[in-house]
């Protein structure tokens, strides 16, 4: 295995068992609900795949994926995985915004991944992404929810977000910001909300973690069609990392 300085290449080894349990459970959750929302022979793109769990489910459900992810280490233990459960995938380490990839995808994912940015950074990363998504296909995100619940909801969800986000931030690992309107992010980039699942950590709406699932227009349709520039092309294809 390759020395990994990566702040996530050092975190690879617990990362998803430490989310598992510091949101009991909710993490894995939001990302589980989404293999539901994946066709057998959908082209999908995974950004900061991690260990990748998700695109293990995508796999199984017959979907033909590729995962990008700056920490070799983390793509490490997901190729480990693919050998052991007999499935093949592309796997490419690098940063999702550079990568070369050519071609759209019937779903780009985005999974606890816009939230290492500062809001303006991850917006334009939105951007990007949002150009690898064919016309009529769909954008996932599954991350911290927004405050619903009033005054005590929004104290809540900050007394469970904040501490992690410092800790996050101070170790590297994401920017320090608050949690993000995903609703008012993906409208700006174009795309049109068509399922929203919350899930709370208790028995109130909050604090919560949401998946949702958003679709880019088809070029000139009643919705729209704003989203950034096409993508060209009917298949992605990328370069293998090895
Ligand atoms: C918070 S983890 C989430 C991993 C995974 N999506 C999940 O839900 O478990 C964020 C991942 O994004 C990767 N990453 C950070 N910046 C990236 C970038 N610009 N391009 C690709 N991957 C990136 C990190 O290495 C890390 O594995």
């Amino acid at each position: 295995m390759r020395f990994d300085t990566h702040p996530y290449g050092v975190v690879a080894g617990f990362y998803d068992e430490l989310a598992a349990l510091y949101s009991l459970g909710r993490i894995p959750a939001t990302k589980r609900l989404q293999r539901d929302w994946i066709a057998r022979g959908d082209r999908v793109l995974y950004a900061g795949v991690g260990r990748g769990e998700d695109a293990l489910e995508a796999l199984h459900r017959g979907a033909r994926v590729t995962a990008v992810d700056l920490a070799p280490r983390m793509l490490e233990r997901l190729r480990r995985r693919l050998g052991r459960e007999g499935l093949e995938a592309t796997l490419l380490v690098g940063d999702v915004a550079r990568v070369d990839l050519e071609g759209c995808f019937d779903v780009v994912v985005a999974n606890y991944f816009l939230n290492l940015f500062d809001q303006a950074h991850a917006e334009a990363m939105l951007a990007r992404l949002v150009e690898r998504v064919a016309p009529g296909g769909a954008l996932f995100i599954a991350d911290f929810a927004p405050a619903r619940g009033g005054r005590l909801g929004r104290w809540l969800t900050a007394l469970h977000y904040r501490p992690v986000n410092a800790i996050a931030w101070a170790l590297g690992l994401c920017a320090w910001h608050p949690i993000f309107d995903h609703r008012a992010m993906l409208g700006r980039a174009g795309l049109v909300i068509e399922a929203e699942v919350r899930l709370s950590l208790g028995c109130g709406p909050d604090p919560a973690y949401v998946s949702i699932r958003a679709r880019r227009p088809r070029q000139g349709s009643e919705e729209g069609g704003g989203a950034g520039v096409a993508c060209a092309g009917a298949s992605p294809s990328a370069r293998p990392s090895s």
